[in-house]
C-alpha cells in the first residue's frame, strides 16, 4: 500500500444560514500524518466528512492524487475511514467484520481469509478473529476498527477521534501504535482530535480550526514556536498572556510596559503581524511558563518585573510557580523552571524578580481583554 495526496481546494459547508466549514484548502503529502485540531464545533468532523464522501460540499472540491472525487460515492473513494464510536457491526464476528469491505469488493474466500489474518496481526489481535464484538474491551474494539479500515489497502486513511472513548493510558499506548502502523504502511492519515499532546505526538503537520477555518498549520514545532494568534498560541501548549503597552523603540528591541513599574524589551516583532507600532498602543504580549526563570529580589538585572510568589508546586523535574506582577492586575503567571532547593523554599508573599526570555515574548495586536 502506498499514500496518495488528497487536496481540498476552497472546500466549504453550509447548513442554511450555519457555516461549518469556510474556504478550507490544505494539501497533503502523500504518506503525510496530518491532524485537524480545534475545539468542539469548528468544523473537523465536517471537513473530514466531505474527504469521506458523506457530506456534500456546498463549493470547492477534493482530489486524491490527480482525481477529483468531489462527486463521487463514499464507496468509491477508496479511503478507509476510523469514526469515534467503534462503530463494529454487533452481529458479525471480529473476521466477518474485517473482512466487510472485501466481500463488498467481491475477492475471493481465501484472499478474503488471507488479508483478514493479515490485518488482525497488524493490529496484534490474532487470536481473536472468531470473538463477538461485545466480547472485546474498548482498546480492542478499535483496534479492530482499525483492521478493518485497512484491509482493503487504501491510500488514504480518516480517522474521527478514534481515541476519544478511551482512558488516558490506553489512548498513549494507541496512538504510539497507530503512528508506528502509519509510518510502515505509508498510508496517508487525516486525523481528527481535540486534544493537543495526540496532535503534537501523531502528526508530521497540524491544521489548528476555528470557526470553520484553518487558522494555522504547520509543524508541531512551528505551531508551537511560532503561532501567528493568540488562539494559535493558546490551544497549543501552555501559554501566558498579558496587555502590555508598546513605549518606543530602544537599542535591545522594542520597549513594552508590563506593569506600571516594570517595562521590558522584545527582541522579535509582531508575529506575522504587519501593523505600525506607534507608542501608546495596547498589544497583546504572550510567554511560554518555560521562558520566564525567577530569582531573588534585585538579583534580575535591568528588565526584570517585580513579582510577589502566589504558589509554588513541586513536581519531580520541575517546579510550577504562579508568580504574581507587582502593580498590575493580570492573573497570576504560570511559571516553569527545573526543580531547585531554592526555589522550593519559595513560599507565597515572597518578593522575587521575573525574568522573561526576551526573544521569547510574542506580540498579537490589541489586548486580548475586550478593550
Ligand atoms: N447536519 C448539520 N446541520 C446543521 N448544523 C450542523 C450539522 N452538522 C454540523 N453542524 C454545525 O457545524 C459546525 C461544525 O460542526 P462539526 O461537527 O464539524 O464540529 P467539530 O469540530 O467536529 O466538533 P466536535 O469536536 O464537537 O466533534 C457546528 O456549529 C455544528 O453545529
Ligand atoms: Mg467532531
Amino acid at each position: 500500500m502506498k499514500g496518495e495526496s488528497v487536496t481540498v481546494h476552497r472546500l466549504a459547508k453550509r447548513y442554511g444560514s450555519v457555516t461549518a466549514v469556510e474556504d478550507v484548502s490544505v494539501d497533503v503529502k502523500p504518506g503525510e500524518f496530518l491532524s485537524l485540531l480545534g475545539p468542539s464545533g469548528s468544523g473537523k468532523t465536517t471537513l473530514l466528512m466531505m474527504i469521506a464522501g458523506f457530506e456534500l460540499p456546498t463549493a470547492g472540491l477534493v482530489k486524491i492524487g490527480a482525481t477529483d472525487i468531489t462527486h463521487v460515492a463514499p464507496n468509491k473513494r477508496n479511503v478507509g475511514m476510523v469514526f469515534q464510536k467503534y462503530a463494529l457491526f454487533p452481529h458479525m464476528s471480529v473476521n466477518d467484520n474485517v473482512g466487510f469491505p472485501l466481500r463488498m469488493r467481491k475477492m475471493d474466500r481465501a484472499q478474503i481469509q488471507r488479508r483478514v489474518r493479515e490485518a488482525l496481526a497488524m493490529v496484534q489481535l490474532d487470536a481473536y478473529g472468531s470473538r463477538m464484538p461485545c466480547q472485546l474491551s474498548g482498546g480492542q474494539q478499535q483496534r479492530v476498527a482499525l483492521a478493518r479500515a485497512l484491509v482493503f489497502e487504501p491510500p488514504v486513511l480518516l480517522m474521527d477521534e478514534p481515541l476519544g472513548a478511551l482512558d488516558k493510558k490506553l489512548r498513549e499506548q494507541l496512538q504510539i501504535e497507530i503512528k508506528t502502523l502509519q509510518q510502515r504502511l505509508g498510508v496517508t492519515v487525516i486525523y481528527v482530535t481535540h486534544d493537543q499532546e495526540e496532535a503534537l505526538t501523531m502528526s508530521d503537520r497540524i491544521a489548528v480550526m476555528d470557526s470553520g477555518q484553518i487558522a494555522q498549520i504547520g509543524s508541531p514545532a512551528s505551531l508551537y514556536r511560532a503561532p501567528t494568534s493568540p488562539f494559535v498560541a493558546e490551544f497549543i501548549g501552555k501559554m501566558n498572556f498579558l496587555p502590555v503597552e508598546y513605549l518606543g523603540p530602544a537599542k535591545t528591541g522594542p520597549q513594552i510596559r508590563v506593569s506600571n513599574t516594570s517595562t521590558v524589551s522584545v527582541t522579535r516583532s509582531l508575529n506575522g503581524h504587519d501593523m505600525e507600532l506607534s507608542p501608546g498602543l495596547s498589544l497583546l504580549a504572550a510567554i511560554r511558563p518555560e521562558n520566564i526563570s525567577l530569582t531573588a529580589r534585585g538579583a534580575g538585572g535591568q528588565d526584570a518585573i517585580a513579582g510577589t510568589v502566589y504558589t509554588s508546586i513541586f513536581l519531580g523535574t520541575h517546579q510550577i510557580l504562579l508568580v504574581n506582577i507587582d502593580g498590575s492586575s493580570s492573573p497570576p503567571l504560570h511559571i516553569q523552571m527545573p526543580a531547585s532547593r531554592d526555589l522550593s523554599a519559595l513560599a507565597r508573599g515572597d518578593a522575587v524578580d521575573i525574568v522573561f526570555q526576551t526573544s521569547a515574548i510574542h506580540l498579537f495586536p490589541g489586548r486580548g481583554d475586550g478593550q
